[in-house]
């Protein structure tokens, strides 16, 4: 299947998992609402492909990789509702549109981040048949990805850091928790889904995601010097604006440019040890530094 074409079966099918889990939630209409607005304002679901891409390349793509990858698309999903909130960043238009807390409320938009994050562990904890040890590993992934041991920590780091200057080395770990720990959970996620992961493999996908984690989050802080609001879907220039330290704010544009390149390289690198059905991860690393939103 060529890469566009795995792109689109892979958001197919996350969308669906997840659109039958909001579903579900039907006690508080409201909340359904602002869970549904948020899942479905048009992210480009780059976790849950990669959790895919993962998936294909140790073994099959089962229905325990769609629940994974629903799971950490609902996680990133509440992360961005509260990291648009006043008391975080304070963005009024997250992918093109009002951010929950302005389309919705404050209170409704904080509700429904922490819906989307249990919902993200009652769909990983659903998995049938799956052995015990293998459902334990899952869940406790995307609990050190997304929480004090993960994105939570890089997040108190980032507003820590606002109006400060960091080094390079405390830019990278911020960087690597707020935005690498889950990418890094949802390739963690797409392996161990196939059950037949062996420790190499694991320890090689390690490094192919710390990589590309990293390189993320440099491209995020590129784009928002050098996109526009439109295409960006979030308010360009947001970062300076904040005086948030970023890789181009410490490196200067060109140097966090070919940062990003050398994240790239490092990724590939990674991936030597396997076939062509770590194809999908190889173009994945190439459209998360190439992106322009
Ligand atoms: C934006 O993530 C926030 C960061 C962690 C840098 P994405 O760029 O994946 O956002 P969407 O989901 O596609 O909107
Ligand atoms: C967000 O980082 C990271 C998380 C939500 C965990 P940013 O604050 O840079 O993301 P954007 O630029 O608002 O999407
Ligand atoms: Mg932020
Ligand atoms: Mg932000
Ligand atoms: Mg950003």
């Amino acid at each position: 299947m060529p890469f566009s074409h795995f792109l689109e079966t892979c958001r197919h099918r996350v969308n669906q998992t997840l659109l039958e889990q909001v579903d579900t939630y039907t006690v508080d209409k409201r909340l359904q609402e602002a869970m549904r607005y948020s899942l479905f304002n048009g992210g480009k679901r780059i976790r849950p492909i990669l959790v895919y891409g993962s998936a294909n390349t140790i073994g099959d793509i089962s229905p325990t990789a769609d629940l994974a990858a629903a799971a950490v698309e609902a996680i990133h999903a509440y992360s961005l509702i509260h990291d648009d909130l006043p008391a975080m960043d304070d963005d009024s238009l997250r992918r093109g549109k009002p951010a929950c807390h302005i389309e919705f409320d404050e209170a409704t938009a904080i509700l429904a981040g922490d819906a989307l994050q249990t919902l993200a562990f009652e769909m990983l904890s659903q998995p049938r048949g799956l052995p015990g040890d293998i459902l334990q590993q899952m869940i406790l992934t995307l609990t050190k990805g997304s929480g004090a041991r993960g994105m939570v920590a890089g997040q108190s780091m980032d507003l820590t850091a606002t109006n400060q200057q960091l080094n390079l080395q405390q830019l990278e770990t911020m960087h690597g928790l707020k935005t690498g720990a889950l990418i890094n959970a949802s390739i963690r996620l797409g392996a161990l889904s196939t059950q037949v992961a062996t420790a190499n493999q694991l320890n090689a996908l390690e490094h192919y995601s710390h990589a590309i984690g990293l390189a993320f989050q440099v491209q995020d802080d590129i784009i928002d010097v050098t996109s526009d609001t439109a295409t960006l879907g979030k308010q360009q220039g947001a970062d300076a604006n904040l005086n948030k330290p970023t890789y181009v704010s410490l490196l200067g544009l060109d140097a966090a440019k070919q940062k990003a390149k050398s994240l790239h390289q490092q990724a590939l690198d990674a991936l030597s040890s396997f076939d062509n059905r770590a194809d999908y991860l190889r173009h994945l690393s190439e459209y998360i530094i190439n992106r322009n939103h």
